[in-house]
């Protein structure tokens, strides 16, 4: 079994419980579903062409390196609203840099060429995805945050934003904070330390 595979049955079966924690609420017909994850604004920096590098290690621009920020592994599962994994649907994600700069010509070109700004991922099987990029940096009037895009084929299913747990600029941000609490806890992750950087895991749940 491949280690990415491998990697992602056994994060699965954590995350699937993690999901269902504080977010499921039951139907009439006693069946338990999951509570949607909130969508939020896609915002002007969602790239205005395929970018010739858009793959799941932001870290790497064709052939520049980034070596500023907090590297980080930004992982999860997506599932639909009976928690069955999304398989074959593809996330995207998009991000500022260290800086607080955007790859789009809207950001004024200011963005660093060596990070990537943009990666797309087919879910595996159980669901899971998993992209090395930055924590996420703030940029005026925005606490940090990663915005993504779950989409099955060409049809959009969900855009949301994801967040730093604990992170004192959540409660000053407009977006953030006219979330439910419980919508809030849903998009935000705390960044742990492990071996190579720092590690957030997100459960996602879209109607499919
Ligand atoms: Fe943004």
């Amino acid at each position: 079994m491949p280690i990415a595979q491998a990697l992602s049955r056994r994060h699965a079966l954590g995350w699937a419980g993690a999901a269902a924690l504080g977010t499921a609420w039951p139907l009439a017909g006693a069946q338990t579903r999951l509570r949607a994850t909130p969508a939020q604004t896609e915002g002007p920096y969602y790239p205005v062409r395929e970018p010739k590098d858009a793959d799941f290690d932001l870290l790497k621009n064709g052939s520049l390196a980034y070596a500023a920020g907090h590297p980080a592994w930004v992982e999860g599962v997506v599932t639909d609203l009976d928690g069955r994994p999304l398989k074959g649907a593809s996330i995207e994600i998009w991000q500022c840099d260290e800086t607080g700069h955007y790859d789009h010509p809207g950001d004024g070109g200011r963005v660093n060429p060596a990070f990537q700004g943009f990666g797309r991922l087919r879910l595996d099987a159980q669901g899971a995805f998993r992209f090395r990029t930055i924590q996420p940096a703030p940029y005026t009037g925005r606490t940090p945050h990663i915005h993504a895009k779950i989409k099955l084929g060409p049809r959009e299913l969900l855009t949301t934003q994801l967040y730093v747990a604990g992170d004192p600029g959540n409660a000053r941000d407009g977006i953030y904070s006219r979330l439910h609490p419980l919508d809030q806890a849903a998009v935000s992750a705390p960044f742990v330390r492990v071996a190579d950087g720092l590690r957030a895991r997100y459960g996602l749940v879209v109607a499919a």
